[in-house]
Order: C-alpha cells, then structure tokens, then sequence
C-alpha cells in the first residue's frame, strides 16, 4: 500500500471516480486531491467520501510552482495520478490559451516539483501521467492505435495532451524520473460533466430538447466504463514499468449516431414517453460539424492485457444502462452544474439558454 498517493484533478469526472476508487480499494494511507475547481471541478462528485480520515482536499492551481512544490515537500507523496486537464474539445477551438497553461505549463510544473522532491531515490516513486488517445490523430475505417503510432494530434486540446505526453516522456529519459503514461479512449459514467456527449444527451433528450448530432453522426469513439478506466489506472501504477506507456481502450467502437439512439430508446423505457407520446429520437437535430472533427478513434489495448493483465469488465449494453440509470437518479447534482457558467457556454455552442 502506497503512503500518500497525491491526484490531481481529484473533482472532475475521472479524477472523482478515481478518487473514490482509491480510498475504496485501500489504494494508499493517505490521499490527497489537488484541484483547481474549475468549472469542471466540483466538490459535491466528492461529497460522500469528504470526511474519510485519509483524504484531504487542497484548492489550487498545478500551473503554480511555489503551491505544487510546497505541497511536495510537506505530503511527499511516493506516487502522484496526474488527471488535472482542460479536457473538452469544443472549448480548445474556441479559447485554446487555458490549454497550452494547463495541460502544458500545469504538467511541466509538476514533473519538475517531482523531480526536485524525489531525486535520486525513485525506486518505490511513481508519476502516472492520464492521456488520451486523441494525441494518436484520427484514423480511417479500419487500424487501432497502438503505443508505436506516431503521434498527429488535430485540436488544441490534442496537441497539448501530446506536447505533456512529451515532456513526461522525457522526463523520464533525460532525469530517470519513474513516469508512466497512458493513453485511454472516450470513458462514460457517473459524474461526468454535461458538456460531453452523452450526459449533454441524456440531459436534454430527458427535458425534451433538441439532440444536436454533430456532422452525419457518424463519428466513431471506442468507449470505456469509467471504473473500467480506474481499474487500469491502478493495474499501471502497482505493475506498470516506468518508462513505458499503456494504451487503454474499450474495445467498443461505436457511432455517434448509434450513442444517441441508444439513449433515447433507454430513457423512453426509463422514464417514460415525452408528454407528446413521440420517441425521443424525434428530438435528434444533425447540427454543424465540429472544425477538424477526428473521424475515428480505436485502441488497440494489447499491450495491457498481456503485460499487465488487465482488460475492461463492463459490457456497453451494462455501462450504458447503468449511466442513463444514474442521471436519472441524480437530477439534483445535474441541475445544480447546469445553474453555473455552464450555462453561457451552452448558449455560446448552440445558441440557445438551457432552462
Ligand atoms: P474533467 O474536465 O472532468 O476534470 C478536470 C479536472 O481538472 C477538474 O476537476 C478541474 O477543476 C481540474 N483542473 C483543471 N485545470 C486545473 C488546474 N490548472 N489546476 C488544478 N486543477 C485543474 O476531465 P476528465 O474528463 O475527468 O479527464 C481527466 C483526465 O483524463 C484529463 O487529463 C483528460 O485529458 C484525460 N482523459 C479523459 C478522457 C475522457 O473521456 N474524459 C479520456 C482519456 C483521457
Ligand atoms: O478520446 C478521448 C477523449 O474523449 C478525451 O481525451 C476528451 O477529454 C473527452 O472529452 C473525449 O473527447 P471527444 O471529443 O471524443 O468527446 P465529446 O463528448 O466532446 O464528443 C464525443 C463525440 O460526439 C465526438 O465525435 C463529437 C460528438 N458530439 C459531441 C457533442 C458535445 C456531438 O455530435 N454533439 C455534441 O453536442
């Protein structure tokens, strides 16, 4: 068992999965979550476990060198979980600034803080670095990514994921500091922020609003259960070779298009009809494609399964269910992220307020 695991981005859709996932499965004696509670960030996806004695949040920024290397030295954590990122596409292309800061300057700062607190003695230390798949680019319809695909990625929320994947990498050839870094496709489940695609369509398809399918709907991401995610994150910290990355993926390809359908079919069985008696997929609107949309995504998680032992649990019929299942049951928490700022974001995307 690890000392003191320190997360970054503990508030936010994966970060808070983990976090519950970490203190549940006896992870370390000590966790501690650094976030900035950005828009994204927030502590109510923490509620339930905010007085464990072993976890203590810290509000703060990993772009701030005195605060990160502060918190080093006084927690000296042995292992660090780094998911703190601007993570949504459409906003990299409309304000990529916050992303070059976060997801560049923010992972640089914490590599060098690791560094400086570690050392020499990294035997038992650990730097897992989340990353994404988009760095890989987008494919055509056939192939996977695997860890040898060149890096091609196409968005400013992209290309800073790859810019950090480099620096971590080099970190670890140039100082010897013990990274590992993964790559994972599209997650789904709880907590999940009602800007990405499935929770914006359980959102809406619930209240009767238009679905907005970007371009032919026919955009493929290969998606993975959120605990499925966690689960691998875990496996690369306690079996994982520094120095190495791992892909992780669903292997579950599956159309936008098909996303949508499926969810308004479940939310038609779950909740029943809309007043008007028309199926839910009578609200999908095909809408103006995303610029430099990546048409396909697909891992090849190989590498993983046969080094590590790992693969995904959760069937995307089980996954899906479960997911629209707990946004039905927490329109409270739902509601209450869709009254911040969220708001002005959405009418800015699509031109209309959320009510
Ligand atoms: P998210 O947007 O839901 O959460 C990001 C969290 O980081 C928030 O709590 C936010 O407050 C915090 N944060 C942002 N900027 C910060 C800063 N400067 N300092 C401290 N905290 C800051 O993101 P997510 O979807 O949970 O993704 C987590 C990580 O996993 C990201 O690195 C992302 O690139 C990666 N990833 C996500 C997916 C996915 O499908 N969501 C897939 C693969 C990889
Ligand atoms: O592949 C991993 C990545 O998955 C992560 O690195 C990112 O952090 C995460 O946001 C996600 O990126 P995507 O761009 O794939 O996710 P998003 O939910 O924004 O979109 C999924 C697909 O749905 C994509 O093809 C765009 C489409 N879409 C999205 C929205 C928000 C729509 O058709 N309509 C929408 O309103």
């Amino acid at each position: 068992m690890l000392k003191t695991l320190l997360v970054t981005g503990g508030c936010g859709f994966i970060g808070s999965n983990f976090v519950r996932f970490a203190l549940n499965h006896h992870l370390a004696e000590n966790l501690v979550n650094l976030d900035k509670l950005t828009y994204a960030g927030n502590l109510a996806n923490l509620a339930d476990v905010a007085s464990d004695p072993r976890y203590r949040f810290v509000k703060g920024d990993i772009t701030d060198t005195a605060l990160v290397r502060g918190l080093f030295e006084e927690t000296q954590p042995d292992a660090i979980v780094h998911f703190a990122a601007e993570s949504h596409v459409d906003r990299s292309i409309v304000g990529p600034g916050d992303f070059v800061q976060t997801n560049i300057v923010g992972t640089f700062t914490l590599l060098e803080a690791a560094r400086a607190a570690w050392g020499k003695e990294t035997a038992q230390r650990r730097f897992l670095h989340v990353s994404t798949d988009e760095v890989y680019g987008s494919l055509g319809e056939t192939g996977r990514f695997t860890e040898e695909t060149a890096y091609a990625p196409r968005s400013p929320y992209s290309a800073s994921k790859a810019a950090s994947d480099h620096l971590a990498a080099a970190s670890f050839h140039t100082y010897g500091l013990p990274v590992l870094i993964t790559n994972c496709s599209n997650n789904y489940g709880p907590f999940q922020f009602p800007e990405k695609l499935m929770p914006l369509i359980i959102n809406n398809a619930l209240h009767g609003k238009d679905l907005p399918v970007y371009g032919d709907g026919r955009n493929v991401r290969d998606w993975l259960y959120v605990e499925d995610h966690c689960r691998a994150l875990r496996t690369v910290l306690e079996k994982g070779i520094p120095g190495q990355t791992y892909n992780i993926g669903g292997n579950n390809e599956q159309a936008n298009i098909d996303i949508v359908t499926s969810i308004c079919n479940l939310l038609d069985e779950l909740a029943g009809p809309l007043p008007s008696g028309a199926p839910r997929t009578s609200l999908i609107r095909f809408v103006t494609d995303r610029p430099g949309h990546d048409r396909r995504y697909a891992i090849d998680a190989t590498k993983i399964r046969r080094e590590l032992g790992w693969e995904p649990q959760t069937t995307f019929r089980e996954g899906l269910r479960r997911t629209v299942a707990w946004y039905l049951k927490h329109d409270g928490w739902l509601q209450a992220v869709l009254d911040g700022s969220y708001r002005d974001y959405y009418q800015s995307m699509y031109g209309e307020r959320l009510s």
